[in-house]
């Protein structure tokens, strides 16, 4: 059932760019969106979005879309934090639950708590009879198919994706996009799942990168706007199946305080496309490379070329479309954690001490 792949996780990986166009398909009908007729987000005032681990970090990517696009503000917290601080939920407010699987018991917890308060609670869910999908007024599926390997990988750029294509409707329903503005980011989705396959072809290099980062102590990723929750995603991917400490910060926090961690033997990640936040992260990075961190920057090829001297390594990623960087840069998050862990020899499928769906708080 790994259809000759060696792990789950790296069929999953693969799969994505079918998962993708289908969950783009069943949400997009020519150049309009088409997704479920109760999803009108005319009235609402505020979005309250919760979730666990990956799917936190969707939520947080997803803050940045609603707000930029839409002009709707958003709170996002884990579910774990949300459900016991007892968060005042205003009339207009729509509540959305991420979860692969629809049963981890913190954010089941944090949706029965905002049953009442919320105007509408929206599930985004793999599994539609799971029990988040089931107690929500709205399911969104998010269609990445049986996700087996422990770290979640196609659900996430799914739930991204899907997430993306709420934030037009968002944009829609509040006047802020045009019908040629709207047209225009639906052929960008569109052409996302073939960015995606393009984006594949990096694993050689990345496995090559991999044996080196496998020898770390510690990794940090940086990344600024959208792309700060996508350090956090991969450093919770190299974490969970390679073992090695590694963190995400925001670029802009890292002289409040990691920059005393870096010295010659901390690989440090840099996810910057080439957005309007770019030479902002540069400096950031030069500020690194001036006290001898191992710099592997990730952006595209004339992001490479105009910022790549001096760095230890540098990855050449297709040119995106700046609204869906963070999707398409989860592929260099999956890959590095996937390799190194390869590198280490660790169980990619099943790492230790962790459950596929947490059930219990
Ligand atoms: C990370 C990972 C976990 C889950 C988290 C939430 O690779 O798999 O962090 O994302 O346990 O699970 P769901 O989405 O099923 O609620």
């Amino acid at each position: 059932e790994k259809a000759g792949y060696k792990h789950f996780m790296a069929k999953e990986i693969a799969e994505q760019p079918i998962v993708l166009a289908d969950a783009i398909k069943h949400m997009v009908a020519g150049n309009a969106l088409n997704p479920p007729a109760e999803v009108d987000f005319a009235g609402v005032d505020r979005l309250t979005m919760v979730g666990c681990g990956t799917a936190y970090y969707a939520c947080v990517v997803a803050k940045y879309w609603f707000e930029q696009i839409a002009g709707l503000p958003v709170d996002v917290d884990v579910a774990s934090e949300f459900r016991y601080r007892e968060p005042p939920i205003t009339p207009n407010t729509w509540a959305i639950f991420v979860s692969q699987s629809g049963e981890t018991a913190d954010t089941l917890a944090a949706l029965r708590y905002c049953r009442d308060k919320a105007a509408k609670i929206v599930a985004v869910v793999n599994v539609p009879t799971s029990s988040i999908a089931r107690e929500s007024d709205i399911a969104l599926l998010i269609r990445a198919g049986v996700e087996v390997g422990v770290a979640s990988t196609k659900a996430f750029t799914c739930q991204l994706t899907t997430l993306a294509l709420m934030a037009l409707k968002a944009a829609v329903d509040r006047g802020r996009l045009t019908p040629a503005e709207l047209a225009q980011h639906i052929a960008d989705l569109q052409a996302l799942p073939g960015l995606v396959s393009q984006a594949l072809r990096i694993a050689p290099e990345v496995a090559v990168i991999a044996e080196e980062l496998a020898e770390a102590q510690d990794i940090l990723f940086l990344g600024r706007g959208p792309l700060f929750p996508l350090a956090m995603e991969g450093a919770l991917k190299l974490k969970e199946i390679s073992y090695i400490h590694a963190e995400g910060y925001a670029s802009g926090e890292l002289k409040h305080g990691p920059i005393a961690l870096i010295d010659a033997r901390v690989p440090v990640i840099v996810l910057a496309p080439r957005d309007a936040l770019f030479e902002k992260t540069v400096s950031n990075m030069q500020e690194v490379m001036a006290r001898h961190g191992k710099v592997l920057l990730i952006s595209d090829a004339a992001g490479v070329a105009e910022a790549g001297a001096g760095c230890w390594r540098t990855i050449a990623m297709p040119s995106v479309p700046n609204f869906l960087a963070p999707i398409l840069y989860a592929v260099p998050a999956q890959l590095l954690a996937y390799h190194t862990a390869i590198a280490k020899g660790t169980d990619v499928d099943q790492p230790r001490n962790l459950a596929k769906s947490v059930t219990v708080e």
